[in-house]
């Protein structure tokens, strides 16, 4: 995002313009900032190269930002804040009426604006990004600008990876996976499945026996192994999505797509799978309906991070696998080709680039 052409659409400046707009604010810097100033060329640059099958850098002392356009690693921007200039001690001032000296009326004493003018600058840079992202990809919808930002995130890999299905229980992330999986001719893998082989009792019984927690734990575990796999369908838990590192591997490995259904409808699937309500600690007891409601409200802001999205109301297995296969191919083509170049370029493994 950003212009390496207009002076006035550089995303360093526009980022630099709103963050000193913030009162108090006197400084702005962008990833190593004043400290660059002091640096050798040799020593400020982030050198690329291939990992895992996509473009990763060994540094960010850009902070994310080159020439006016953000480079895909994090943007880091820091602010100094003068203290607030309300102090209980009297200044020295001037008496405009006798034209004397008198010290300054004192009013009150702030003491510190700092979180406040922390949480001020999030927002207005994530205002600035917003409007940087719209002029890249148009759209007025955010779900108009799912697809084309999940095909300017791939634009920076050599292949496809995992793709990793998400969503609430009763989305048909097994039984849709399975198909994905076979539609696609690659491996499966259910992450509860094989927690339960693994511990050799089922998700009820380690929910009992050791608590939510221990459960959480092992299926980040279980993550991290899958993620390190020749490239599969995944299909994670409903509640796997809960921390960050699940994302930054997901992101790095593969693709989201999360799947949706009206809890009432993923509810009487729940009813006739092989995994019933009883043998799901966080349904039991209560209406299931109204829980997993509740439930999926909670995570929604995880959910609505996947670079896909797939409602699959009324529709079977089947159905879900192959819109799900249209998904994947309209994001595909964004994937950086460099197959022609042989063993010796930065070929997709497995040949999807
Ligand atoms: C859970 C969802 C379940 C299973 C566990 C907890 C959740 O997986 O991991 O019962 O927290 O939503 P499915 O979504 O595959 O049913």
């Amino acid at each position: 995002m950003g212009s390496h052409v207009h002076w006035d659409r550089k995303l360093d400046g526009r980022l630099a313009r709103a963050l000193m707009s913030i009162p108090a604010i006197k400084a702005v810097e962008i990833g190593d900032g004043w400290l660059a100033a002091r640096r050798f060329g040799s020593e400020v640059h982030d050198p690329i190269s291939l990992g895992g099958g996509a473009l990763v850098r060994s540094s960010n002392r850009a902070g994310g930002l080159e020439g006016g356009i953000t480079n895909g690693e994090p943007l880091v921007c820091r602010l100094a804040m003068k203290p607030l200039a309300t102090v209980p001690a009297a200044l020295p001032s001037v008496d405009l009426a006798k034209l004397a000296a008198t010290p300054a009326h004192v009013e009150r004493s702030d003491t510190c604006a700092v979180p406040a003018a922390g949480v001020i600058a999030e927002s207005i840079l994530a205002l600035t990004l917003a409007d940087a992202l719209l002029e890249a990809l148009g759209g007025d919808t955010m779900a108009g600008l799912r697809l084309p930002v999940a095909r300017l995130r791939l634009s920076t890999r050599t292949s496809l990876g995992h793709i990793f299905l998400i969503g609430p229980m009763g989305s048909g992330k097994t039984s849709a996976g399975l198909a994905l999986a076979r539609q696609l001719n690659r491996p499966f893998a259910d992450l509860d499945g094989r927690i339960e082989a693994k511990a050799g009792v089922s998700i009820a019984q380690i929910f009992q026996r050791t608590g939510e927690q221990s459960f959480r734990d092992l299926e980040a575990k279980t993550l991290a192994e899958a993620a390190g796999e020749p490239p599969a369908v995944i299909a994670l838990g409903g509640g796997a999505i809960q921390n960050e590192t699940a994302w930054r591997l997901m992101r790095r490995s593969g693709i989201t797509l999360a799947l949706r259904a009206p809890p009432e409808e993923s509810i009487r699937r729940i009813r006739s799978s092989d995994r019933p309500i009883e043998a799901r600690p966080l349904l039991a007891g209560g209406d299931p309906v109204e829980a997993l409601r509740k439930l999926s409200a909670t995570r929604e802001r995880y959910y609505a991070r996947a670079d896909l999205d797939l409602d699959t109301e009324g529709l079977d297995a089947e159905a879900v696998a192959a819109a799900a296969v249209g998904l994947i191919d309209a994001v595909k083509g964004s994937l950086t080709d460099r197959s022609a170049e042989g063993p010796g370029g930065s070929a997709a493994p497995e040949g999807e680039a």
